[in-house]
């Protein structure tokens, strides 16, 4: 009698591990499966770039049945690995609660704000992270264009996002800069490349509280800006969850050297589309989104990268737009610019008078227009 129970005991073991070698062979198959709401979904129609990704993902019916009728199954073909993330989430819903607290939390950290709040909705608010010790840069900006003298349109506003040294000469300076301008919102944030995400997510949750903007760019202070072009570009935008910029796709983590990212901080071996972080937009829409989903405790290294993967769990994808010239180390000037990358003082004042002519501002100028590069010297 006891043998008969052990033996229905052991063929009952044998039949779980097949159930189980059987479960698990399906899944390992389709293991690649994203959820897709209809609005990513019409995300990507929308996103001309990302017909690549369209064309690469089969919407697939092999799915037995609908999770609800608001999920459409996606399948992502074995051949490609364009959407890098294989646990692709709907966007995370917070209590308000929960996210009070986490934005209270955040902005604990900053130590000084000096900006000035106008009760104005602006169209563009640029947030631009900037070394501590990068007054000069920050003074160039403000003569250049930041000043709002340059340009055309008027409802905008630079804000520079500093960070914390152990010098407190450097941070009292800071601070008077800071008062002198009312630019300035400064972090307890170690100026350190790898804590760029956090001083990125600090001064959007500062934005979202204290500033009305319809959308931000987020730059560096070794850029060219052409505002109005940008608000041109902005104005006439639709997608209320815009990410532009230069469009970074299926970029390798690097596991050496200075963009190094451990398999601990970084699983897969790619990172999600993101924009390169030197210059990139995002709508107000997008702004709270990514806020929503974003975890200060848990960053990445690599701060564009970081926001492209909270940006693509939530749903937003990055998208490439004529005018960002990332890599312009020869500081040539394009029609349609936008956002130039690197820049130094002389490459920005000749952008921004060979922009000013094409803005109708300036007079025009045959010599200048025959020059092509500020100078033939590669900047970085
Ligand atoms: C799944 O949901 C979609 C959208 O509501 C519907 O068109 C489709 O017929 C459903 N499929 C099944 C098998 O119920
Ligand atoms: C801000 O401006 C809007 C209209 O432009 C007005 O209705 C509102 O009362 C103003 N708020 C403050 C605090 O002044
Ligand atoms: C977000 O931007 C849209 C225009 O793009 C504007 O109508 C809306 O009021 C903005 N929302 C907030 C909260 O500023």
């Amino acid at each position: 009698m006891a043998l008969r129970v052990k033996f229905k005991i052991f063929f009952s073991c044998i039949f779980l591990m097949f159930c189980f070698i059987i479960y698990r062979s399906f899944t390992d198959k389709f293991y690649q499966f994203y959820i897709v709401t209809p609005r990513i979904e019409q995300l990507l129609i929308e996103n001309t770039n990302s017909l690549n990704d369209l064309k690469e993902i089969i919407v697939s019916k092999i799915f037995p049945r609908n999770f609800s009728e608001y999920f459409l199954t996606v399948y992502e073909s074995q051949s490609v690995n364009t959407l890098a993330t294989n646990n692709y989430i709907a966007s995370k819903v917070e209590s308000l609660e929960s996210i009070e607290k986490k934005e209270k939390n955040v902005l604990s950290h900053i130590t000084f704000d000096g900006v000035k709040k106008q009760n104005v909705s602006y169209t563009i608010l640029f947030l631009i992270s900037s070394h501590t010790r990068h007054a000069n840069r920050r003074n160039i900006i403000r003569r250049t264009w930041g000043n709002p003298l340059s340009w055309v349109e008027t409802n905008w506003k630079v804000v520079f996002l500093l960070g914390y040294e152990e010098n407190i000469q450097l941070m009292e300076n800071a601070k008077q800069e800071a008062t002198q301008n009312e630019d300035i919102v400064i972090e307890d944030i170690r100026e350190n490349f790898y804590d760029l995400a956090k001083k990125v997510i600090i001064g959007l949750t500062w934005a979202k509280k204290y500033i009305k903007f319809k959308n931000i760019l987020k730059g560096d202070d070794d850029t060219f800006m052409n505002i109005d072009n940008i608000i041109k570009f902005v104005t006439k935008n639709h997608i209320l969850e815009g990410y532009f910029g230069q469009k970074m796709e299926k970029q390798p983590v690097e596991r050496n050297g200075r963009y190094k990212v451990t398999v601990e901080e970084h699983k897969t071996n790619y990172y999600d589309p993101y924009c390169s972080g030197g210059g990139f937009i995002l709508t107000n829409y997008s702004v709270y989104k990514i806020l929503a989903n974003i975890d200060i405790t848990n960053t990445l290294r690599i701060d564009d990268a970081h926001v492209g993967e909270v940006a693509f769990k939530a749903g937003i994808i990055a998208k490439s737009i004529e005018g960002f010239f990332m890599w312009n180390d020869w500081c040539e000037y394009k029609k349609g610019i936008m956002v130039s990358h690197p820049s130094n003082e002389e490459c920005i004042s000749f952008l921004l008078k060979r922009s000013l002519i094409d803005n109708g501002k300036h007079q025009r100028n045959a010599v200048l227009e025959s020059q092509k590069f500020y100078k033939a010297k590669k900047l970085k």
